[in-house]
């Protein structure tokens, strides 16, 4: 059925002048865009009646997408309800066509298929003006795009959408949003231009309102997904969902491709909604250009999320002078100072002045439990080759409790302890390449204390896990970073591919 539209579009399209084509907007979607479009509405499109409009339907390429792609779900619709608007009359037979080939189609499958072609102009429709939300409606398009006067009527009826010069395209965008907020999908392919500039901004405004953006996939070439209609506007495919309330932590999808030969093969990034979308009165939309995107962005989770809490060794030798031994005693256990401490590990005893102290009940409350952590020197020096010197500690040295010596920091679980894994597994990533270098684009060359910790951005504690179960104890700076590069992907990130 995509490939009967196609053609039927194609052949529509031969008959016109390049005038007459632009004048109407006569661009046709090419099937391998129609069925990139419409996979990841149907994805989420669970219900046992979908309901589909195509409100500038053409030769119907992107509703015989969607028809095509819920044919092939494991769980069909029971029923599809596919509502067409097209304005040129030429285009409808060729969609009455189109509709008795979905039929048969759906037929096949015991699927009640009903649909309704309906030529007059969307945005003067009963359903547009009304704007009220149709029940989950899967709303597929590739609008017209020229612009309109403001006294045009269809400007006038969608005022609301309207600020300085209107183009048709901003128009179905926003009408559809009303359409699509109760549940709905939404999906555009358009221009980029409604991203930012005043003249869109009610229509983004219209659109932030009633929709969550889900993804947004951007052409980087100016010719090469339209090349049979060689459009030459920078386009952009932006999927949404009606929603009820807009949540700030959201991630979107973003991919991008040159064009449709690559579009299978789109990076991946999902960036914070924040980070796409301005909060100012005009919400202009920051479609990242390149691949500027990081992890760091992705993640929320910080220390305090895994209940882990980073603070300074309590023991200030010269306060407690009358603990610290030169040479073991009875009652005496391990004291940590910041030589014991290497990316290679915790090392003691190592001949080193005043390694012991007493553990009785008056330095009972400066001592900490013998449980696996990860110990950080608060002071490195410059010519270190990381920004934090971080090591995990197993817990292994033989007493209940040990000494921490004021110039380390450790990071421990509150109320609990942390397993060997999570301990290496987080001191592996806070002392890799990807922190430093996300450290040094961010905070320049200063050194990195308990407070900077608390903030820093976390992958999930099942990556982090995955991470200790790698590394060694003793386990190189190579070593460390090739772990963390395997399980968390290169820096800057590519999450997967589509
Ligand atoms: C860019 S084409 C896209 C066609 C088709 N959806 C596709 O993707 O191939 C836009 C279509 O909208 C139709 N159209 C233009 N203005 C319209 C309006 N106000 N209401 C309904 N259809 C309109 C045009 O005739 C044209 O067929």
């Amino acid at each position: 059925m995509i490939n009967f539209a196609h053609s039927i579009g194609r052949a529509f399209v031969a008959t016109l002048s390049r005038e007459a084509q632009k004048s109407m907007g006569q661009f046709m979607t090419p099937p391998e865009i129609a069925t990139f479009m419409a996979r990841r509405i149907v994805a989420g499109a669970d219900e046992p009646v979908a309901r589909i409009l195509e409100p500038s339907a053409g030769a119907g390429i992107l509703a015989a997408a969607v028809v095509h792609e819920l044919l092939l779900k494991e769980c069909p619709p029971e029923r599809i309800e596919l509502l067409m608007f097209e304005l040129d009359e030429r285009l409808i037979g060729g969609l009455k066509q189109l509709a008795r080939v979905m039929h048969d189609a759906c037929e096949k499958q015991n699927i009640v298929f009903d649909w309704k072609i309906l030529q007059e102009d969307f945005l003067l429709s009963e359903l547009a003006t009304s704007g009220v939300a149709g029940e989950s409606l899967l709303i597929v398009s590739n609008p017209p795009y020229f612009k309109l006067n403001k006294s045009d009527p269809r400007a006038i009826a969608h005022s609301y959408a309207v600020y300085g010069q209107p183009n048709i395209y901003g128009l179905f965008m926003a009408a559809c949003a009303r359409l699509a907020a109760g549940g709905g999908k939404w999906c555009f392919i358009t221009p980029r231009s409604w991203m930012s500039g005043s003249y869109f901004a009610a229509v983004r405004r219209t659109i932030f309102s009633h929709l969550n953006i889900d993804a947004l996939h951007s052409f980087e070439s100016r010719r090469d997904h339209f090349s049979e209609e060689a459009i030459l506007q920078e386009a952009v495919i932006t999927w949404a969902t009606g929603f009820a309330e807009v949540d700030s932590r959201m991630s979107v999808i973003v991919t991008r491709s040159v064009g449709v030969v690559d579009m299978e093969k789109a990076i991946v990034q999902a960036l914070p909604l924040t980070r796409l979308i301005g909060s100012d009165f005009g919400r202009a939309v920051a479609l990242p250009m390149s691949n500027d995107a990081t992890q760091f962005d992705i993640w929320t989770a910080t220390l305090e999320t895994y209940g882990l809490k980073v603070s300074t060794g309590p023991v200030v030798p010269f306060r407690s002078l009358k603990y610290i031994r030169e040479f073991p005693e009875q009652g005496t256990v391990p004291l940590l100072w910041m030589q014991h401490v290497s990316t290679n590990g915790v090392k003691w005893p190592i001949q080193k002045k005043r390694e012991y102290i007493l553990s009785d009940a008056g330095s009972s409350w400066m001592l900490v439990k013998n449980t696996p952590m990860v110990l950080m020197r608060r002071f490195s020096p410059n010519e270190n080759a990381r920004r934090i010197n971080v090591t995990a500690y197993a817990g292994d040295l033989p007493s209940e409790v040990i000494g921490l010596e004021n110039h380390l920091n450790y990071i421990y679980r509150v109320g609990g302890s942390m397993s060997v894994e999570e301990a290496r597994g987080l001191s592996a990533f806070l002392g890799s390449r990807m922190v430093d270098q996300q450290f040094r684009s961010t905070a320049g060359s200063t050194q990195v204390n308990a407070a900077d910790l608390r903030k820093i951005k976390l992958p999930p504690i099942m990556q982090i896990c995955a991470i200790g179960r790698m590394i060694q104890s003793g386990s190189s700076l190579d070593e460390i970073d090739a772990a963390v590069e395997q399980v968390l992907g290169e820096f800057p990130c590519i999450l997967q591919r589509a």
